[in-house]
């Protein structure tokens, strides 16, 4: 794959945007052009910022309107910081804004996001997967509408699994006998790298480990403790290294991008870094379903990131007309072939032009679907501050399992009950 080609595809998908129609997606009233800009607030983009600047520039034109893009940092914890502030002092300096799927019911209950309910037809009901649609929904009405979404995936050195005569690993035995083989041969190579410092990618991560085993922070009995005995004993065996507690998304993506580790856990947008030009990686690099221990099932968390309107918008109307646009099918197609970005919507993942482009696409559709949410509550992220240093705790060895299991569920009943 050329540089030229994935933007030569991205331009198409952009000049094949049905505007008119787009714009109808909102059954919000014709706003007439506001004098300023509407601002839309979103994370940091990987990737050249041209493909979003094109969408946001063609909503512009066709509606006589500016928009501004203003980006905040990729850590979710640092936007929700930013958002937590801004909203709760009814600031009005932004109109759209991308959330993460965990902060809906907070915002929504906090009366800080419009009803967008409206905005979501009957057919994109039916073509949202449950999960995303689930998670924009707080007591029966939608928040904000699923822009893309996301759940934990295995990246590999197919290259060196091929060398040993090694498939994909299956369960999380297959991956630590495939570290310890490869490391015989490559002792410079680092074996599994994944999220591990204390943020909210922690929280994923430590999940997975724990659903992979068959537990679940509702029962926290032995499955549980067992998943986080594990994730601890990744980095006593030497099969992940200590510096796992350093490592957000993009520096564990980096490391195994510039060739240094065996495998990798990350989110879909991951691959198109991993496969685009210049990349050392590229066609040496296979993604499955994250592993589990044998005897239980692969289980993902579910992320991604929605549009809503600030409740405190001036310019609402035309503030809807964005989000729907940037949310329908045709911007979220262009988005994923620009950058990686897994679509929600079932349709496109038969879209032959975005199979062609990213083939794992069409096995990841059901990781998405079968991805599972972190608690829903309106405070979870008081929960997540709990899980967050429990769960670094025990990843750092301080914390047994078990005390962090009790602690998080002494947590959790103390918020559900405030
Ligand atoms: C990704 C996910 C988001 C999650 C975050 C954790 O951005 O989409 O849901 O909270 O990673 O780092």
């Amino acid at each position: 794959m050329t540089g030229r080609a994935p933007r030569r595809r991205v331009l198409r998908a952009l000049a094949a945007l049905p505007l008119a129609g787009l714009a109808g997606a909102c059954s919000a009233p014709q706003a007439p052009p506001p004098a300023d800009a509407i601002v839309f607030r979103h994370p940091k983009l990987f990737g050249d910022p041209q493909p979003l600047d094109t969408l946001v520039g063609l909503f512009g034109r066709a509606h006589g309107v500016r928009v501004r893009r203003e980006t905040l940092p990729a850590s979710s914890d640092e936007q929700h910081l930013f958002y937590a502030i801004n909203l709760r002092a009814r600031s009005r300096a932004f109109d759209v804004l991308a959330l993460d799927t965990i902060w809906v019911a907070e915002f929504a209950r906090a009366g800080w996001l419009r009803d967008l309910s409206h905005a979501i037809s009957a057919s994109d009901r039916a073509d949202l997967f449950h999960a995303p649609l689930a998670s924009v929904s707080w007591e029966a009405r939608q928040y904000a509408l699923p822009w893309f979404a996301d759940a934990g995936l295995l990246y590999y050195r197919a290259d060196l699994l091929a060398a040993q005569g090694l498939a994909a690993p299956r369960t999380w035995t297959d991956l630590v006998d495939a570290v310890r083989r490869v490391k015989r041969v490559r002792p410079d190579l680092h074996g599994f790298v994944w999220q591990g410092k204390q943020y909210e990618g922690l929280v994923c991560n430590a999940l997975e480990f724990i659903w992979g085993h068959g537990g679940d922070l509702d029962r926290p009995a032995e499955p549980a403790v067992r998943g986080l005995a594990f994730m601890r004993a990744l980095v006593t065996a030497g099969v992940t290294p200590p510096f796992v507690t350093t490592l957000t998304e993009e520096p564990a993506r980096v490391l195994f991008g510039r060739g240094k580790a065996l495998f990798l856990r990350n989110w879909p947008y991951a691959w198109r870094l991993l496969e685009r030009s210049g990349s050392p990686l590229q066609r040496r690099v296979g993604v499955c379903p994250l592993p589990h221990a044998s005897g239980h099932a692969t289980a993902s968390a579910l992320g991604g990131w929605h549009l809503g309107v600030n409740a405190f918008s001036e310019r609402a109307a035309i503030a809807e007309r964005l989000a729907a646009f940037l949310a329908a099918a045709p911007a979220q197609k262009a988005l994923a072939l620009a950058y990686g970005y897994s679509p929600p919507r079932r349709s496109l993942y038969a879209d032959p032009e975005l199979a062609a482009a990213q083939p794992f696409l069409a096995s990841i559709g059901t990781v998405i679907e079968t991805a599972r949410p972190r608690p829903v509550s309106p405070y979870y992220v008081a929960l997540s501050q709990t899980l967050q240093s429990e769960f670094s705790a025990v990843l750092a060895g301080v914390r047994t399992p078990s005390e962090a299991l009790a602690a998080i569920a002494r947590e959790r009943r103390a918020l559900a009950s405030p």
